[in-house]
C-alpha cells in the first residue's frame, strides 16, 4: 500500500483551454495520455493517489464531467483538493460533492482521510501573488497593498479550514498526520506562514503542494525539510507527470 501525490492536472476533455503555456509548452503535450500511463504502471487498487487542485478548466460539474470521470478511472483511491480553478466545487457544498462521488472519488476540506495511522489533512491554502512592483534587475520593489490585504483575508479563512481537518483527525485518536495544500505553503516574500506554523504545531510529517508552474514558479515555497516538516511540490508539469510517492 502506497500514499501518491500529484497536482494540476487542469483537464479539458469538454471546455476550452485557457492556459497560454498549456497550448505551447512540450510537457503539457498529450498529458493526460502520458499522466494515465504512468498511473497505470504505478498505481495499484489499494494505493491512495491525492490530486492537489486544479483539476478541470469546466466551468460547472457538468463541463466537469468527463474530466473527473478520467480522475475516477485511474487506479486506486482518489481524494481531491480544491484548486483556484475549480469552478465546479463550492466550498460551502464539499458534503454534497462526497455524497454525489460516494465510491468513486473523496474531495478533502473540512474533513480528513485515514491512510494507514496517518489523517490526511488539507485545504485549499492560500499565498499572496503580487502584483510585485521590480526594478530592472527583477529585484521587488514594492507590492499592491490592497491585494495583500485581500490575500490575509482569504489566507485566514484558509488556516481556519485547515484548522477544523486537524481537529476532526485529532478528535478520532490520530496523532500522525500528512497535510496538502493547493497553494504553496508560502508566498515569494515569505520563509514562514501560518500554513507552516500550523504543520508544525500538529507535529505533520509532509506539506505536500502543487499549484507552481512553468519552470519559473518550481522555486516559489520551500522545498525540502524544515523545523521536522518535509515539503514537496507536486504540480503536474514539475513531476513530469510522474506521482510522487509520500509514504508506503
Ligand atoms: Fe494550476
Ligand atoms: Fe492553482
Amino acid at each position: 500500500m502506497s500514499l501518491y501525490a500529484i497536482g494540476d492536472l487542469h483537464l479539458h476533455f469538454q471546455s476550452p483551454l485557457k492556459a497560454r503555456a498549456q497550448m505551447k509548452e512540450r510537457v503539457w503535450k498529450n498529458h493526460e495520455e502520458k499522466f494515465k500511463k504512468n498511473c497505470a504502471a504505478l498505481l495499484r487498487a489499494e494505493d491512495t493517489l491525492v490530486l492537489a487542485g486544479d483539476h478541470s478548466w469546466g466551468r460547472d460539474l457538468e463541463e466537469c464531467g468527463e474530466d473527473l470521470r478520467y480522475i475516477a478511472e485511474l487506479p486506486g483511491r482518489k481524494i481531491l483538493l480544491r484548486g483556484n480553478h475549480d469552478m465546479f466545487w463550492d466550498a460551502n457544498k464539499t458534503d454534497r460533492l462526497n455524497e454525489l462521488f460516494a465510491g468513486k472519488l473523496f474531495f478533502l476540506q473540512n474533513n480528513y482521510c485515514r491512510y494507514g495511522d496517518y489523517a490526511l489533512v488539507g485545504t485549499k491554502g492560500h499565498c499572496f501573488e503580487g502584483p510585485f512592483y521590480v526594478d530592472g534587475r527583477g529585484r521587488i520593489l514594492g507590492w499592491d497593498e490592497k491585494a495583500e490585504d485581500h490575500a490575509k483575508k482569504l489566507i485566514q479563512r484558509e488556516l481556519q479550514r485547515l484548522r477544523c481537518s486537524f481537529e476532526a483527525a485529532r478528535a478520532d485518536g490520530f496523532r500522525r498526520f500528512i497535510v496538502f495544500l493547493h497553494y504553496p505553503p508560502t508566498s515569494i516574500l515569505e520563509e514562514e506562514s501560518g500554513f507552516t506554523a500550523m504543520a508544525e504545531e500538529y507535529g505533520a510529517e509532509q506539506l505536500i503542494y502543487a499549484h507552481s508552474h512553468g519552470e519559473a514558479r518550481f522555486h516559489d515555497s520551500i522545498q525540502g525539510e524544515k523545523n521536522g516538516v518535509l515539503y514537496s511540490l507536486v504540480s503536474g508539469d514539475y513531476r513530469k507527470w510522474q506521482p510522487l510517492k509520500v509514504l508506503d
